[in-house]
């Protein structure tokens, strides 16, 4: 418990936000050509700053041309063109008092060789996920386990995509270590039986996103804001624990909270949810080994939910929400009854209707 409230502001590093509340990091698949979203991606995003929420994390961009893609349409930030696209969506949020952070992932074995340029999946280990892949309806291909040659590779897209965030303008980005994409993919048992320096222990399975954090960290300089977003569930497989208790996921924080990072974010499906057995939310046990800030995320939809999430954290990320209604911080503000939305409620995020 603290004494956080939605709507105090929150003094993030050397950035100050107006409102805890965030626009949580959203795929849209909306690119067409170049890596590059739809203007109405960018517009949407505009429109949550306009309608005070004091942060936004953009969609996950692609870190690289090989195998980071998970999906159709994604974008991008390594060309000048992309860079250039995304600056005056940068200036405006910025102009809206909003903080704007650029989240960056990849996949790992939760595409397909189709959607990357270099037809590649590659992952820690050789392992596919048990449930097929929703949006081609084959089961997920059985990825290349990696070499130490493709972990530089990947490293460096990392590094090549924040040069490309800085360069924008971001205030900030976000390394996705979550929901059993690549890094996740490294951090949990679950995906990752390498028997080298990069599997078996926490400290091993967690050196990975050590190299990453470090490598993106002298890029990313020191005024502007490093975030990791982590997670207990994947994409695939959603009922599999990626951690395997509570301690083993407070080993992971402590090692995240030794990195030169502003905050972690964690990302549940419910935020009020008891975790591994015990009476603790994720964003209980999380700071329990943390003093970084703290962001929850998972089924906070009205006032009641927002209040008592922030409770345990510094900062609520909305996604569905959000999404599907572009007043809901006004609403948040003046109490209004709200109604949580189902998953499916978030396919429209996909369709080439403009949202509001
Ligand atoms: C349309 C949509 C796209 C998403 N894309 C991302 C993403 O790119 N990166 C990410 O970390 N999470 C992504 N998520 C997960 C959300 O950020 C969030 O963690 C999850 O939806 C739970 O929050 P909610 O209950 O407020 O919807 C996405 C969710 C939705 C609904």
């Amino acid at each position: 418990m603290n004494d956080n409230t939605i709507f105090s502001s929150f003094k993030f590093k050397n950035f100050e936000l107006k409102n805890r509340i965030g626009v949580a990091p959203m795929t849209r698949l909306s690119s067409q050509t170049d890596s590059i979203p739809r203007q109405d991606v960018f517009d949407f995003l505009v429109r949550r700053a306009q309608n005070g929420a004091g942060l936004i994390y953009t969609e996950a961009i692609v870190t690289d041309y090989e195998s980071a893609q998970g999906y159709p349409n994604q974008s991008r930030l390594l060309t000048q063109k992309q860079i250039e696209a995304w600056i005056p969506v940068v200036q405006t949020i910025r102009k809206e008092g909003a903080v704007f952070i650029m989240q960056m992932f990849h996949c790992g074995r939760m595409g397909w060789p189709e959607v990357n340029p270099a037809n590649r999946i590659i992952a820690p280990s050789a392992i596919s996920p048990k449930q097929k892949n929703q949006l081609t309806d084959a089961p997920y291909p059985i990825p290349d386990a990696m070499s130490r040659f493709d972990m530089e590779h990947v490293i460096n897209g990392f590094v090549e995509t924040a040069k490309g965030a800085v360069a924008a303008g971001f205030d900030g980005v976000e390394i996705h270590c979550a929901h059993g994409y690549l890094i996740s993919q490294f951090l949990s048992s679950y995906s990752n039986s390498r028997t080298d320096d990069y599997g078996g222990s926490v400290g091993n399975r967690y050196r990975f996103a050590h190299e990453v954090i470090q490598a993106v960290r002298r890029v990313v300089p020191e005024d502007k804001l490093l975030t990791v977003r982590i997670s207990n569930w994947g994409i695939a497989d959603m009922e599999v624990s990626l951690f395997e208790s509570k301690e083993e996921y407070q080993e992971m924080i402590k090692r995240f909270s030794d990195e030169p990072i502003d905050a972690i974010s964690v990302s549940t499906y419910d935020y009020a949810e008891k975790v591994f057995g015990t009476d603790q939310n994720m964003a209980q046990i999380t700071r329990e080994v943390t003093t970084l800030p703290i962001m929850i995320c998972g089924k906070i939809y009205d006032r009641a939910s927002a209040d008592n999430a922030i409770q345990d954290a510094d900062i609520v990320l909305s996604a569905k929400s959000i999404l599907l209604n572009p007043n809901w911080v006004a609403d948040i503000r003046d109490e209004k009854s709200l109604s949580l939305h189902k998953s499916e409620d978030a396919n429209i995020a996909y369709s080439a209707e403009p949202l509001p």
